[in-house]
């Protein structure tokens, strides 16, 4: 019997989209009218969108047909319960609340449950989690393993929880943590996973010192795929097994059905706790919908109930799992400084280390984003400085890193893509003396990556 090395998509493609190419000298001019910050270009001037893993999936055939069956019902409506039983069967929670997508779960259950002065610990906040603490005047706090802030460093879980902090948080400010979040995989950490162990120290944690415990799940099933095949004893189970275990730790989770809910827009919030779950239905109702639509059409609980049993399917997650990965064999194979190991759905090149020349608050990240899409269309995200170095207090603190993500939508771009994308970012990595930073000409208080405006550096 042959043996095969190669891991294929495991679809054929029915329907494609065009990209567009463009010229260098246009792609210099959309930049610079987009005030350099790559949010404000246009999609169409992209050949290869990396900005995201967010909503940017392909859905398959399955999903596309179960929009025919969204019943737009108001109140009550048949997707609802299929919805429902789907997060239900996955997670165990006894309340699932549909939202448009993960923030406003995050902003429904952080201002239903916090107050000024508390403390969320997460092992890292994403963005719009930590914003969402923050404009409560709660303060988010990052207590990631040391593993999980050295980019190179190669560690199997480098998304855990530094079990040890948690406890001195808990015995520390006790009275002023409401409840304790772990994120699955860490994006802002790289993508990196959580494992069951790990999962389970806090369980044991917020059991000691009386403290829900909340998942944020957007990527939970690449979290469940890292634990098969990197955690002692888990490689007979399925990834929905293990991503039931998962769950099962946790007394509630937010979730963005637009990373492994396999859908383009979508979320929820699921929780045991009957008061905490009234008093985010009430929200819920004011900003979102009625509970049973959440603020999505019912053909959207139709294709995220169905993406989220097509996520847990074995072939579909080795194959994203290795796509990444291929992409990070061939950076690290050049030099190019990447954050290690590979995450679950993007390749993070360390900037600050690539541009060695350019000072944190020059924005490196800034620098090698804007350079990929003028020299090949590419279109990344910074994630460091000009994302999280931005105080409550209005000052600039430089955060442990300063990566690049490039995030890999879902099932949607094809091996020679990717080959292309190695080949972009090894040319502009040899390319980087002649990278110059970028300062902030214009920001908003709040989440100024979206919208800033930069001017670049002389030099
Ligand atoms: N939590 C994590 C870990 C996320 O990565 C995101 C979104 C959210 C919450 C919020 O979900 O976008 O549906 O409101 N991350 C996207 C990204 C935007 O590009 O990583 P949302």
């Amino acid at each position: 019997m042959l043996h095969f090395e190669t891991i294929i998509e495991p679809f054929r493609i029915k329907s494609v989209e065009a990209v567009k190419f463009t010229r260098r000298e246009d792609r210099v001019t959309a930049l610079a009218e987009a005030g350099y910050n790559v949010f404000r270009i246009r999609a169409e001037d992209v050949l290869i969108d990396l900005l995201t893993d967010s909503g940017t999936g392909a859905m398959s055939a399955a999903q596309w047909g179960a929009l025919l069956q969204g019943d737009e019902s108001y109140a009550g409506s048949r997707s609802f319960f299929r919805f429902r039983d789907v997060v239900q069967d996955l997670t165990g929670f006894r309340h699932v609340i549909p939202t448009h997508q993960g923030r406003a779960a995050e902003r429904i259950l952080f201002h239903s449950v916090l107050k000024a002065g508390d403390v969320v610990p997460n092992n890292n906040h994403f963005d719009t989690t930590r914003a969402n603490i923050e404009v409560e005047e709660a303060e988010a706090r990052d207590l990631v393993i040391p593993e999980g802030r050295v980019p190179a460093l190669v560690h199997p879980f480098k998304g855990n929880m530094d079990l040890a902090a948690l406890e001195r948080a808990l015995e520390a400010d006790g009275d002023r943590i409401p409840l304790v979040m772990v994120t699955v995989t860490n994006n802002t950490g790289g993508g990196q996973p959580v494992s069951l162990e790990n999962l389970k120290g806090v369980r044991m944690l917020c059991d000691r010192y009386h403290k829900p415990f909340f998942l944020d799940a957007c990527r939970f099933a690449e979290n469940a795929y890292f634990v098969k095949t990197r955690e002692q004893g888990q490689a007979s189970r399925t990834p929905k097994q293990i991503a039931r275990e998962m769950f099962s730790l946790a007394d509630g989770c937010t979730m963005s059905a637009k990373k492994d809910g396999l859908a383009n827009i979508g979320g929820f919030l699921a929780m045991n706790d009957d008061a905490w779950a009234e008093r985010c239905r009430n929200l819920l109702i004011l900003t979102e919908g009625f509970p049973t639509y959440g603020g999505l059409a019912g053909y959207d609980l139709e294709a995220v109930a169905r993406g989220l049993e097509e996520v847990v399917e074995e072939p579909y997650l080795r194959y994203r799992i290795r796509s990444i990965e291929y992409l990070h064999e061939r950076l690290v194979a050049a030099g190019v400084p990447v954050l290690r190991p590979a995450g679950g759905h993007a390749v993070y090149l360390d900037a600050r280390t690539l541009l060695s020349h350019v000072p944190p608050l020059a924005y490196p990240g800034i620098a090698l984003v804007n350079a990929l899409y003028v020299e090949a269309g590419i279109r990344g995200v910074e994630i460091g400085t000009v994302m999280f170095g931005h105080q409550p207090d209005g000052t600039e603190k430089v955060p442990a890193m300063d990566l690049v993500r490039l995030a890999i939508p879902r099932r949607v771009y094809t091996q020679s893509h990717i080959d292309y994308v190695a080949e972009a970012v090894i040319g502009v990595a040899g390319m980087k003396d002649s990278l110059r930073g970028y300062r902030i000409a214009k920001a908003p208080a709040v989440l100024r990556h979206f919208t800033a405006v930069f001017e670049p550096l002389e030099g």
